[in-house]
């Protein structure tokens, strides 16, 4: 009885502690390559060599699938709507969608008809959609296809509010795409995306796995039995969370029913990792040249991070200390470069309004202790979340801090710009109840939507919005790097932004 606990106890202890990476082993090798989606009609914006295109990638993604696909949307709308009164698309002529760039969306929603044709096995896991048709797409791919599944989840069930907002695809569960990019047309031409493009990575997929099954398996677990109302003392507000969350006191949390959760007793809420899991995977970058003196580099480190917290599992961290993280990792008198389409020190959608400065106070620690330039690049467009100047001037006060007293040894930087794609203006359906609008572009479209970070020394690519419920309540993936050559082409990606024509200052508010 004794040695048979014993015999537990070391196999609990030995799987608690197993790295969730193969050390010892020959390093993995597999390729990586920066993904973007350009929207038409920015002939000023400097194209960087060696980028892939999203809908070739995705489209891709489909083609070389021989076995199994799993995709994670926010929605579905790959194919146009012209005729469809309802849509964002209405009115606009064949020719118009042709020059929008629709047809990159046909293909790729083809691939995957293809891809179903072929009996790979199929997986869509997505929120419920976005208006006029929601999960139309999904669910007609997956129309009498035994190999082909879709489900909804409905996180908000879960967390109070929330949603599937990860844009995520693993191919033969070694390919991968994590980025910004929606299953939507107009993300492939009409949007400014930004993603990752891994092939050959059996071991990262291996991981992403973990955290697609878990999410397929909350879309069937019945939410009221599993949840609960609780105080968070963390955030300060009552909020709807997993039983098995670390907001709740440790003795009133149930055990998780996901694979491989990991519990922390006496902690209050999801503290920073001093060792989060990382991949030792030997990048290469065909997309990009370095030299070979970088490329042994010993920062070929990467990782994933994820969100919300109770979706965690081994020891990976959390999508909120990943960004932190990123913002810290910049050296003394060295640049951060976000990019980022909202950007808000507050919550959105929670019944308490929950005040969260984690990302601004990483960027003033920075500024102040470590010289660190800092340039932040906010989405302007139609939907522009109120409130968003008032918090990017109040970062920009962090200069005026700086220099508050001559005692002050702080010499860093914050500058922000808004970019604004041309036509955001003008976009949202052609026609109105038989009138023209005036409209020249689809409705939610010319944003600029990609989500990352890039240091010196560190690259994190994200599917997370700049806002307190993208890292408490909605699903969200992180793959971050030190590879050198990631970190400079994502350097570049941002800097042509940075400095091209579509963007304006923030002014700052003037010291008192
Ligand atoms: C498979 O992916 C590669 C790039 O990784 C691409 O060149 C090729 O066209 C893809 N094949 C199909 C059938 O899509
Ligand atoms: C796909 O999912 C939706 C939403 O859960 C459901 O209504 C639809 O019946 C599903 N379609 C198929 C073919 O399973
Ligand atoms: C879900 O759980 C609640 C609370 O335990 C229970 O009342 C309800 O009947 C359950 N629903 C289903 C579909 O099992
Ligand atoms: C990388 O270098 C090779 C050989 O010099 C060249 O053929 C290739 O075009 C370069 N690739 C990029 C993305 O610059
Ligand atoms: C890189 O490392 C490998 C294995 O340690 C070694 O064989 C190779 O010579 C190194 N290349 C360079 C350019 O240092
Ligand atoms: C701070 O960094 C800038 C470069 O970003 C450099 O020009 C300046 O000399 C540095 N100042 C101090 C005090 O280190
Ligand atoms: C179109 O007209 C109908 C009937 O007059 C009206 O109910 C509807 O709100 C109008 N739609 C829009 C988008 O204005």
């Amino acid at each position: 009885m004794r040695s048979s606990c014993l015999l537990v106890l070391v196999v609990i202890v030995a799987v608690k502690s197993a790295p969730a990476v193969e050390a010892g082993r020959s390093p993995e090798s597999c390729k990586a390559w920066l993904v973007q989606s350009i929207p038409t009609d920015m002939p000023l914006l400097p194209r960087v060599p060696g980028v892939l295109a999203s809908g070739d990638v995705l489209r891709w993604m489909a083609g070389n699938a021989t076995r199994r696909l799993d995709v994670i949307a926010q929605y579905w709308q790959l194919l146009a709507q012209p005729g469809n009164p309802k849509s964002g698309d209405y009115g606009y002529s064949n020719a118009d969608l042709e020059r929008f760039g629709a047809g990159e969306g046909r293909a790729v929603y083809k691939a995957l008809e293809e891809a179903a044709e072929r009996r790979v096995d199929i997986r869509f896991l997505q929120h419920s959609g976005v208006y006029p048709d929601y999960t139309e797409e999904p669910s007609s791919l997956a129309s009498g296809k035994p190999n082909v599944h879709n489900v909804t989840l409905l996180l908000s069930d879960w967390w109070g509010s929330g949603i599937v907002h990860a844009k995520v695809w693993i191919s033969d569960s070694e390919d991968i795409y994590i980025g910004s990019a929606n299953n939507d047309w107009k993300s492939l031409t009409q949007v400014k995306e930004v993603g990752v493009y891994l092939v050959g990575c059996p071991n990262i997929a291996k991981r992403l796995e973990i955290y697609f099954d878990n999410l397929w398996t909350l879309s069937s677990l019945n939410a009221t039995a599993y949840s609960i109302t609780v105080w968070d003392k963390i955030w300060q507000a009552s909020r709807k969370v997993p039983c098995w969350s670390h907001f709740i006191p440790y003795r009133e949390r149930c055990s998780s029913p996901l694979q491989h959760y990991v519990d922390t007793p006496h902690v209050d809420g999801y503290p920073i990792l001093s060792d989060p899991d990382k991949f030792h995977v030997s990048l290469m970058t065909p997309g990009y040249n370095i030299s070979s003196a970088l490329q042994n580099s010993s920062y070929q480190t990467s990782y994933l991070s994820f969100a919300p917290p109770e979706l965690l599992f081994e020891k990976f961290q959390s999508d909120e200390q990943a960004w932190v993280e990123t913002i810290k990792s910049v050296p003394f008198g060295g640049t951060v470069r976000i990019n980022t389409m909202d950007w808000l020190g507050e919550s959105q959608y929670t019944k308490q309004t929950i005040y969260w400065s984690s990302l601004s106070s990483a960027i003033s620690e920075v500024i102040f202790s470590k010289n660190a330039t800092v340039n932040l690049l906010v989405a302007y467009w139609t939907h522009t979340l109120e409130g968003t100047e008032q918090y990017l001037k109040s970062l920009l006060y962090s200069n005026v801090l700086c220099k508050s007293s001559e005692y002050n040894k702080c010499h860093g930087k914050v500058a922000v710009k808004y970019y604004k794609v041309p036509g955001y203006k003008k976009t949202g359906a052609a026609l109105i109840n038989g009138t023209a609008t005036g409209n020249i572009y689809p409705a939610y479209t010319r944003v600029n939507h990609g989500k990352y970070a890039v240091s010196d020394v560190r690259a994190h690519i994200g599917t997370s919005n700049l806002v307190w419920d993208y890292f408490y309540t909605t699903a969200g993936v992180s793959f971050g790097t030190y590879h050198p050559g990631i970190v400079a082409q994502l350097q570049e990606i941002f800097d042509a932004d940075w400095t091209s024509p579509y963007v304006v200052p923030v002014e700052p508010i003037a010291a008192a």
